[in-house]
């Protein structure tokens, strides 16, 4: 079929139809200025017209403009004509996780940490999402490591951090019980540890193919939680590893406030997976590592990160030299030692983790910097110190790869060495 058959709003085509979200159904468009498919959600202007509907959509707008993130889905314009109002908004072709069943928990954790990244940005704004269910955690694309998107900010309202959403919206069977407590109308407000709450419902059903929680009208769905959770084989072993059932187990707390908070959540071994630099340069938000990272033997390992972790507290930029001794003990894991001081390294980066800049070319400036800076100790200092700081020297020098200048610069330090022995 030739475009002309196609709705024209603007300089969009509205395509065939995606589905329904929030208000209004999505269509595959086209931007025609640039050719990009983008997804264009079309809203009766009739129904906009409700005010509680029109206050909810100018919500949806304001917060979604104002957010840029490559977990959420963009919104690159919004048009209104007489009878309608249109979103248009990056296109996602990779489905959403509706259709998901019995993902490895490796997997569920891929998507996991993405969904918690995008719902950091929303926590940075103020913003309970309300409304997180398979449905609208949408794939960029097909392919087997396609990104998580989060959609439909259409129930999302940014709340003051003081004054707590009052009212309350969304899908029942992934609705924290304080949300659906407040629909009951008790008294009860809530934050974002709903999100939380039904962050646990999508693990658990992308994991155990089920959803948590069924209930058949809204009436029954508190007590259904309650027996639910009173259930000993609710977590089991068969479906889930330890960790998981820890993380679901802390989630799963009807009252919110016992329930893991935001940031123990994204500290939780299940999300962290095994001690690994990874997530804390993922939290970073930086993809790479340097190239020079590798290392020959244990034992320089845990020489360096010795000497790196002492010399921390002297640099202005501690997170560095932390993450730089838990990048060479990485691979020696296995051993109790490295493992102990990996952790050691590790705890003190996550302490200061947002107080410097993490790229590795930095770091190698610095430590070229800090070996330069214990070799040109002034005249006064003893022999024995002087050689220690030689010595300093020479194994932060050995944590850099072997390029020509370090070779002549270590090269140089030992045969100042040799002069004072
Ligand atoms: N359905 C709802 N929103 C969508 C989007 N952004 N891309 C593809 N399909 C969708």
């Amino acid at each position: 079929m030739g475009d002309r058959n196609y709705k024209q709003v603007s300089h969009y085509l509205l395509k065939e139809e995606l589905g329904n979200g929030t208000f209004g159904t999505v269509y595959r468009g086209k931007d025609l200025n640039t050719n990009e498919i983008r997804a264009i959600k079309m809203i009766s202007a009739q129904n906009v017209l409700k005010p509680q509907e029109k206050k909810a959509l100018s919500r949806e707008i304001q917060i979604m403009r104002n957010l840029d993130h490559e977990n959420i889905v963009k919104l690159y314009d919004y048009l209104e004509t007489r009878n309608y109002n249109y979103l248009v908004l990056e296109y996602c072709s990779g489905g959403d996780l509706s259709g998901l069943r019995d993902l490895s928990e490796e997997h569920t954790i891929i998507y996991l940490r993405q969904i918690v990244s995008a719902l950091k940005v929303l926590q940075a704004n103020n913003i309970i999402h309300r409304d997180l269910k398979p449905a609208n955690i949408l794939l960029s694309d097909k392919s087997p490591d396609a990104k998580i998107k989060l959609a439909d900010f259409g129930l999302a309202r940014q709340i003051s951090a003081n004054s707590l959403a009052k009212s309350y919206v969304g899908t029942p069977l992934y609705m924290a019980p304080e949300v659906i407590k407040l629909r009951e109308n008790q008294s009860e407000r809530y934050t974002e540890r709903a999100d939380i709450w039904s962050v646990g419902c999508i693990v658990y059903e992308l994991i155990r193919g089920a959803r948590p929680f069924e209930a058949k009208n809204f009436g029954d769905l508190l007590p259904v939680i309650k027996t639910r959770l009173n259930d000993p084989d609710f977590l089991s072993s068969q479906y889930f590893s330890e960790p998981c059932i820890d993380f679901l187990s802390k989630i799963f707390k009807i009252n919110p406030k016992e329930r893991m908070d935001f940031e123990t959540m994204c500290d939780h071994p299940f999300i962290l997976g095994r001690p690994s630099i990874k997530p804390i340069i993922d939290l970073h938000g930086i993809q790479c590592m340097s190239e020079d990272f590798e290392l020959s033997t244990k034992e320089d390992a845990l020489d360096i990160s010795e000497v790196l972790f002492n010399l921390a507290k002297d640099t202005p930029h501690p997170f560095l030299f932390y993450m730089k001794a838990c990048t060479l003990l990485e691979p020696y894991l296995e051993d109790q030692v490295c493992a102990s001081i990996f952790k050691v390294n590790f705890d003190e980066a996550k302490r200061c983790k947002n107080k410097t800049d993490w790229e590795s070319s930095t770091m190698t400036r610095l430590i070229l910097e800090m070996a330069v800076k214990l070799c040109r100790s002034d005249e006064n200092i003893a022999s024995h110190l002087l050689k220690e700081n030689y010595r300093q020297a020479l194994t932060l020098l050995n944590s850099l790869g072997p390029s020509s200048h370090i070779i002549r610069l270590k090269e140089a330090i030992k045969r100042q060495m040799d002069m004072h022995n």
